[in-house]
């Protein structure tokens, strides 16, 4: 008999979604699967005032398939000059869910980051007050800092003392790829959780560069040694209400991929649920699925659970070449592996 696993509707919290064509193009892929999801605020202008997210969050609900329940939790891209009483605002009406810290030049459409955290400590009082989500791309940008140590001399340099200097703040410390991100967040309080993408409980950096360079492969935070794969995996399947699914899908094109300059992001979105539900298979902690996907983030979240359920059954399924993306195609994470599992309703 085929083995199935049947879970509470799932949520998404970190993507990208895009705008125009190319946000219409992936919008399904994730309502498919999940019924809400926060959406990252990195367009080109960024989403930086609840005005701005309200608007794109418009353009996201025209995007989703006829008859099918999907919302967007919305965010707000942090500046050097967030207006407080804007995000407060933008929180107490519903437009904002969280907002985003992304320190400049850290990651795809960061060039208008925090340059120094030190420029949004107000906000980030008012935020902690009204109990307002900080999301963190936490990778420190200065040039001597190597690349695989920038989430680790992040952890040190801006996020403890972030921390102990507002206690109360709820941070969600997004797409971890290290060890010692695990143990910040093991050692931390209540107020302090993580996302883990499906492709750190993949791949590690030899996924990226043994064999050829792998463009579909690299994203940013960059997928670290396998010690920080095996104690992410341990993380997300370990039963820690901590962690919780955040994909950080992020598409692009293919020929922006596979460029001489190409741009950091997995898309990961067709295949998400699939591909986390194989890894608590492999770890033999599909019980703690569950947890993982679609009741320990909106705990965090102070939102409610969902209600209905998917199915997932053990049965071997292609993933294709490429999929659809708008003005050209987009190669998803997986693209031609046979997935052990997919989702049956
Ligand atoms: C993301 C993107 O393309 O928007 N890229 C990535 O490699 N993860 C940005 C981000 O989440 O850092
Ligand atoms: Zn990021
Ligand atoms: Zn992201």
């Amino acid at each position: 008999m085929t083995k199935t696993l049947t879970i509470r509707r799932p949520d998404d919290w970190h993507l990208h979604f895009r705008d125009g064509d190319t946000m219409r193009a992936v919008v399904p892929h994730t309502a498919r699967q999940f019924a809400r999801a926060i959406v990252m605020p990195n367009l080109s202008p960024p989403v930086t005032t609840s005005a701005l997210a309200a608007a794109y969050r418009e353009r996201i609900v025209d995007a989703v398939p006829e008859g099918v329940e999907f919302t967007p939790l919305m965010t707000a891209y942090l500046t050097d000059e967030s207006n407080a009483d804007d995000f407060a605002a933008g929180f107490a009406d519903g437009v904002l869910t969280a907002a985003k810290l992304y320190p400049a030049g850290a990651t795809t459409n960061s060039a208008h980051g925090v340059t120094d955290v030190a420029n949004i400590s107000g906000v980030l009082e008012r935020m902690a007050e009204i109990g307002m989500p900080l999301c963190v791309h936490g990778e420190v940008t200065h040039a001597a800092i190597d690349i695989f140590d920038r989430e680790a001399v992040f952890i040190e340099r801006v996020l403890q003392p972030l921390v102990a200097r507002l206690p109360e703040l709820k941070v969600i410390f997004e797409h971890i790829t290290t060890r010692q991100a695990v143990e910040f967040v093991d050692a931390s309080g209540a107020n302090i959780a993580a996302t883990i993408t499906p492709q750190h409980l993949h791949i590690n950096r030899n996924d990226i560069l043994v064999g050829g360079i792998r463009p579909h492969m690299y994203c940013l935070p960059v997928a670290k040694r396998e010690e920080h794969r095996l104690a992410l995996r341990e993380a997300a399947t370990g039963g820690s209400a901590k962690y919780f699914l955040g994909t950080d899908s992020a598409p692009h094109h293919r020929h922006d991929k596979e460029s001489d300059c190409g741009c950091a992001g997995i898309f990961n979105a067709p295949y998400a649920l699939e591909s986390y539900v194989s890894v608590f298979d492999e770890e033999g902690a599909l019980d703690r699925f569950e947890a993982f996907a679609s009741e320990n983030g909106p705990r965090f979240y102070s939102l409610p659970l969902n209600e209905g359920t998917v199915t997932l059954e053990k049965v071997a399924q292609e993933v294709p070449a490429s999929v659809a993306g708008g003005a050209a195609e987009i190669v998803p994470f997986h693209a031609g592996e046979t997935l052990s599992w997919r989702l049956a309703s």
